[in-house]
């Protein structure tokens, strides 16, 4: 196993912080991370040792960490040829594209180096195809931090530039929900499709299962009724998998939970399709959509279309998640750690609720979680947090003994929160 060596680890934080930015932070406020080595579902630091990796990185490292497959795969094409134009062919090219029809359902697929590059793509094919423009998502949702992907969903993370950003349209999906049919979601989708017309609609944009706003199930009607009337009105249907798919929820992809064999028209992928070992994320479109650009151009295109040593990572994520019985393994560890979270919510007054699917959990608490998340690096678990919410999202090669050591290190540092 690989370990990188750091003298002086404060010099390096110093070094690294003076010329490169840190995500999503005033710069002043961030804490050192140093990742020395990773295996499976953990990694070390040196400020903390080793630590349960319960935001998999960033929700995309589902095969675990150090995987030797997916890493001979990547070397194997560094070899090969690890630079390639956009529309050159290569086999590790049609290898992928071979493996993304056949694990999605799906027809043809466009890549891209990221999600929110990804969420663009889509957003444009919805309106090359349609001739529409207006996109529809859920309130509480996130697609991405571009200025199209802020602008659609309802994430806060769009507010310093909502001034100027282009209208959204929204569905409340308020939760918890009442079990009444149909749902006050599939009431206000139905509304906001009849106040906007349908005929400028041009998709309808749904996370899978939805990831930081809140990982909330939708109510049983949500996915076949949204199906429905975007069958009905010539809306497309967009499944957004970046953070739900490959495997994430015990399934391929988390529409399959929901949706009882229809397809949505396209999918975003991202995030485990490689399982972050390389940066890949892409559009997957029906047949239909497909032969429409047989005909009609495709406006899309960029340098770094279809990289071939991140199409190779992709390869080597896909055949770990086959070879491995990852996506099982995540419906099985799922359900112990449901079973294990709900218990903490019977138990605990701190633990208002828990909620998720597979390996994608979320933990309401009465009060921030902040003082929580600095508990448990001490304690041995990088743990993702939002506001009163932690998220419990391990990689996909968790076993019970694992998740049976986690939900006792998170119960511990709650019964002292
Ligand atoms: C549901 C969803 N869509 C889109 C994105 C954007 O992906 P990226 O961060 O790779 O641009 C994310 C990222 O967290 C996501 O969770």
């Amino acid at each position: 196993m690989g370990v990188t060596k750091v003298a002086d680890p404060s010099a390096l934080f110093d070094r690294q912080r003076e010329h490169l930015f840190f995500t999503w932070s005033a710069q002043r406020d961030v804490l050192p991370l140093t990742i020395v080595e990773a295996a499976g579902p953990r990694f070390r630091t040196l400020e903390d040792g080793w630590l349960w990796d319960l935001e998999s990185q960033v929700y995309n490292v589902n095969v675990g960490h150090g995987h030797a497959h997916v890493k001979a795969r990547m070397v194997a094409q560094i070899g090969t040829l690890p630079a390639a134009a956009p529309n050159a062919v290569l086999p590790i090219r049609a290898e992928l594209g071979a493996l993304l029809g056949a694990r999605t359902g799906l027809h043809r697929a466009f890549l891209t180096t990221g999600g929110s590059e990804a969420v663009e793509n889509a957003i444009k094919i919805a309106r090359l195809v349609t001739g529409r423009s207006k996109i529809i998502t859920r309130r509480n949702s996130y697609h991405g931090a571009t200025l199209a992907a802020l602008g659609v969903a309802g994430d806060v993370r769009k507010l310093p530039f909502a001034r100027d950003l282009a209208p959204a349209y929204h569905v409340d999906d308020p939760y918890p929900w009442v079990d009444e049919t149909p749902s006050s979601w599939v009431r206000n989708l139905t509304a906001t499709l009849e106040r906007e017309g349908p005929e400028t609609v041009a998709a309808v944009l749904l996370e899978g299962f939805t990831g930081t706003n809140g990982m909330q199930p939708p109510p049983p009607d949500f996915w076949p009724q949204a199906h429905a009337l975007c069958s009905a009105h010539g809306v497309l249907l967009i499944d957004d998998e970046i953070f739900s798919g490959f495997g994430r929820t015990g399934r391929w992809f988390a529409h399959e939970h929901f949706l009882a064999g229809a397809m949505p028209d396209m999918m975003v992928i991202g995030k485990g399709l490689t399982s972050g070992y390389a940066p890949l994320a892409g559009v997957v479109v029906s047949h239909a959509i497909a032969e429409h650009f047989e005909r009609n151009k495709l406006w899309c295109g960029l340098t770094t279309y279809a990289h071939p040593v991140s199409c190779a990572a992709a390869v080597g994520a896909i055949e770990a998640l086959d070879r491995d019985g990852l996506i099982d393994n995540a419906r099985a560890r799922g359900e112990q750690l449901g079973g294990r979270l709900r218990a903490l919510v019977r138990s605990l007054e701190v633990v208002v609720d828990a909620r998720g699917l597979g390996l994608m959990w979320a933990v309401e608490l009465n009060r921030p979680a902040a003082p929580l998340h600095a508990l448990y690096r001490e304690r041995g678990a990088y743990v993702p947090y939002r506001d009163q919410t932690l998220f419990v999202c391990p990689p996909l090669c968790v076993t019970a003994a694992d998740i049976d050591a986690i939900v006792d290190l998170l119960a511990a540092g709650l019964r002292m929160a």
